[in-house]
């Protein structure tokens, strides 16, 4: 595959570093902010420390290098070889590849979950599709978290019961927040930039700050 540049698509704001972000056109659209990857990041070392992170759908990498930058190690897997293969020349770049193990596997897959577990991991970050058809376009986010790709609460459910009740989930600013507190006692924080909510970060387990609605404006 040909990859581009984050520069190349006009994806440029969301980062503040200056160093090259590649990958397929479709997954750079897809990345975080810098500001709230680094933002879960800091959440994560400010209530757990330095613990060992499981990332879910970690896609060409654009979470996961900012995770590695304050934790000690991101096991990050995404069911698509070729972002991952995006993901470990970006991890090279940032300089973090030591800290990172890639691995390309279904987000539901039990085996891998329980290995997570035994290499110690205490809190899952997850950032699944969030359309319920991958023909649509990347906008069209559905309020149904049943149909995320993988679905959320099939996801919710397993990293609960194999790994740890420690989640941070980046979803879709329409999903819908009845279905996001049934999973659990939550925080749904709305990540805005420049006013207005780009998605939320809904947090479970030790993660959470206090229950209910939240808010962070991203730079
Ligand atoms: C929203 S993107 C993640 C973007 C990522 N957080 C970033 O900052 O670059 C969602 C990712 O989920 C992956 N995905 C979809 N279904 C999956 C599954 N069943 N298991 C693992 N990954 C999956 C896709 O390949 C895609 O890269």
């Amino acid at each position: 595959m040909r990859y581009t540049d984050i520069d190349t698509i006009g994806k440029r704001y969301r980062f503040k570093t200056n160093l090259p972000i590649i990958g397929d056109k479709e997954g750079l659209l897809l990345t975080s902010y810098q500001s709230a990857s680094e933002h879960t990041a800091k959440r994560i070392l400010r209530k757990l420390g330095k613990v060992p992170v499981l990332e879910l759908c970690c896609g060409v990498g654009g979470t996961t290098v900012f995770l590695a930058k304050y934790l000690p190690h991101i096991y990050a897997v995404d069911i698509n070889p070729e972002r991952i293969r995006a993901a470990k020349v970006n991890a090279r770049t940032f300089g973090v590849e030591d800290k990172i193990t890639f691995v390309v596997r279904d987000a539901l897959d039990e085996g891998m979950l329980v290995q997570a577990r035994k290499n110690g991991v205490q809190v899952v970050v997850s950032d699944v599709e969030w359309r319920e058809d991958l023909g649509l376009s990347l906008s069209e986010t559905t309020p149904d978290i049943t149909k995320t790709i993988p679905s959320t609460p099939i996801l919710f459910e397993k990293v609960s019961r194999l790994v740890t009740k420690n989640l941070a989930m980046h979803m879709a600013a329409n999903s819908n927040k009845e279905q996001l507190r049934k999973l659990g006692v939550c925080e749904i924080e709305e990540m805005s930039y420049y006013g207005k909510v780009k998605f939320v970060n809904v947090y479970y387990g030790r993660l959470v700050n206090k229950e209910g609605i939240s808010s962070y404006a991203m730079k």
